[in-house]
């Protein structure tokens, strides 16, 4: 299929905010214990409890922003729990995920270091369904005030002397669901109640997230903007990409095209909640004040065979990628609202970045894109024209490819690409106008064989990003041929 790109280096469509690549670790299944926390006295190698390996993997996609501890598990946890000597920390029970026992030896200090070690944002999900106000304004309390109080008090007795810088705070999750089961009007009304003592002490700004919509739920987000949009900088959304039904799922590995053609299509989907949701929000902010923050999206599949069903560990092939893929490129497009998303979930849940068994780990496809469009956190969004071919199947039709492009503080242009079709390649020409030199072009490319092509612990090489010579250049044009379900950068 032939598909005609026009990129126009000289319209600006604002910064892609580099938090769009932001990511989620909830205490879920793996994903905290034995993907992140492994303790000091583990034999994998650690920095104060911290696996060593996988977060030099991770240093790797320059993550911006880290929202933890929930997702469900956040409007459950009680953070008191989680700080002091680990031995005599409270024991739980993780009644969402799998049933069983959460020894709270990761808590606030052990976050907050591997922030630091990941050198990226917190960003903390406090508890409206099961929590008191009180709670949650201790909490910030604890981490952010510098001077004699008692939450301050306790902090410097748990050995830390000065409080924490802490810009991202969510107030509950999915409040309609998990989160206490609310209508919206009675969450607007809560929201506006816990927010007021999210307080901002010294010179520590909170951006107050809250809690958002269920995929097409547009009445939660009216409501919410109506009745507290001034009291809040963002709002979320959450959509997974699941073929088949919720009460049916598909498996990760082991599908067929028509289960490839719908989750492709489900991605897409994305693009059409992104629009309707800021619509609403248009109406009562139009200025975009609000960032629409899409903190939970990504594939979700039956756990693998053999798996606790409740930790929701799948394997991740090049499908995912090509879901991670366009999903980046909407939320490009959509840099005037959304201001940032987090996929989950980072370590051994749902469309995780990395799978861990034991000592051994395995980076993913949706690892290899994140790490290929990296170059796009905090670049100027290009304009882009994209007249493209179709990819079909069973009489519907897609489009067959997805461009993006961004230009560098550096002023390199980088234009990342996918080809959704499995069967067929993309040939792509892309006119790019409105700069003058161009200099070489250069590309990398994540490409497989088969459509359920993924890495394992024996064979974690499988699919991995190689240098991509499919395009020829001449002048303003690049002849481009994508091969069958790829991604591919190039720099200009
Ligand atoms: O990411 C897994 C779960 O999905 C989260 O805990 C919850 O917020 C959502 O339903």
């Amino acid at each position: 299929m032939k598909s005609n790109v026009i990129i126009n280096a000289d319209i600006s469509k604002g910064k892609i905010n580099k938090n769009i690549y932001g990511q989620f670790a909830e205490h879920l299944g793996r994903c905290i214990y034995e993907g992140l926390w492994v303790g000091q006295d583990s034999p994998i190698e650690n920095t104060e409890g911290i696996r060593n390996d996988v977060i030099a993997a991770l240093k790797k996609l320059s993550i911006p922003v880290l929202r933890w501890p929930g997702g469900c598990f956040a409007d459950e946890y009680h953070w008191k729990d989680g700080i002091g000597p680990k031995e005599t920390r409270k024991r739980m029970v993780n009644t969402h995920w799998g049933g069983v026992v959460e020894n709270n030896h990761f808590g606030t200090h052990e976050f907050f270091k591997l922030c630091e070690m990941l050198d990226a944002e917190p960003y903390i999900c406090g508890n409206v369904g099961s929590g008191t106000v009180q709670e949650m304004s201790e909490w910030v309390e604890y981490m952010t005030f510098g001077g004699e109080s008692p939450m301050a008090n306790l902090r410097q007795a748990n050995g830390k002397e000065e409080p924490w810088k802490l810009k991202y705070f969510g107030v509950g999750n999915e409040n309609w669901g998990c989160g206490g089961n609310m209508r919206p009007e009675y969450y607007a009304d809560l929201y506006r109640r816990y927010q007021t003592y999210v307080r901002n002490y010294g010179d520590n700004r909170i951006f107050r997230i809250a809690g958002g919509a269920n995929v097409d739920d547009y009445r939660w987000t009216e409501a919410l903007m109506r009745e507290a949009g001034h009291l809040m900088d963002g709002l979320s959304l959450h959509y997974y990409t699941i073929p088949g039904k919720w009460e049916d799922k598909r498996h990760a590995l082991g599908f067929d095209e028509a289960e490839w053609f719908e989750t492709m299509q489900k991605s897409l989907y994305m693009d059409v909640l992104i629009t309707r949701h800021s619509a609403i929000m248009d109406r009562y902010d139009p200025d975009k004040r609000v960032g629409l923050i899409i903190d939970e999206w990504g594939t979700w599949f039956l756990a693998e065979p053999g798996t606790n069903p409740g930790f929701l560990y799948q394997q991740n092939t090049i499908r995912d990628a090509l879901v991670a893929a366009l999903h980046l490129h909407i939320f490009h497009s959509h840099n005037d609202r959304v201001q940032m998303t987090n996929i989950a979930q980072m370590v051994n849940v749902l469309q995780a970045m990395i799978l861990t068994e034991g000592s051994k780990m395995v980076l993913t496809p949706t690892y290899h894109v994140f790490e290929m469009f990296k170059i796009h956190q905090d670049a100027e969004a290009l304009s882009v024209e994209t007249a493209s071919g179709s990819y079909e199947w069973d009489g519907v039709s897609i489009p067959q490819v997805s461009v993006s492009a961004s230009k560098a503080p550096s002023g390199d242009i980088h234009i990342s690409l996918c080809n959704t079709d499995p069967n067929n390649e993309a040939k792509i020409t892309t006119q790019i106008r409105g700069i003058e030199s161009r200099g070489e072009a250069e590309g990398v490319i994540l490409a497989a064989a088969n459509m359920q092509a993924h890495n394992t612990f024996e064979d974690p090489e499988r699919v991995k990003p190689e240098a991509f010579h499919g395009f020829k250049k001449e002048g303003g044009v690049l002849e481009i041929t994508l091969p069958p379900m790829s991604v591919a950068v190039i720099k200009l």
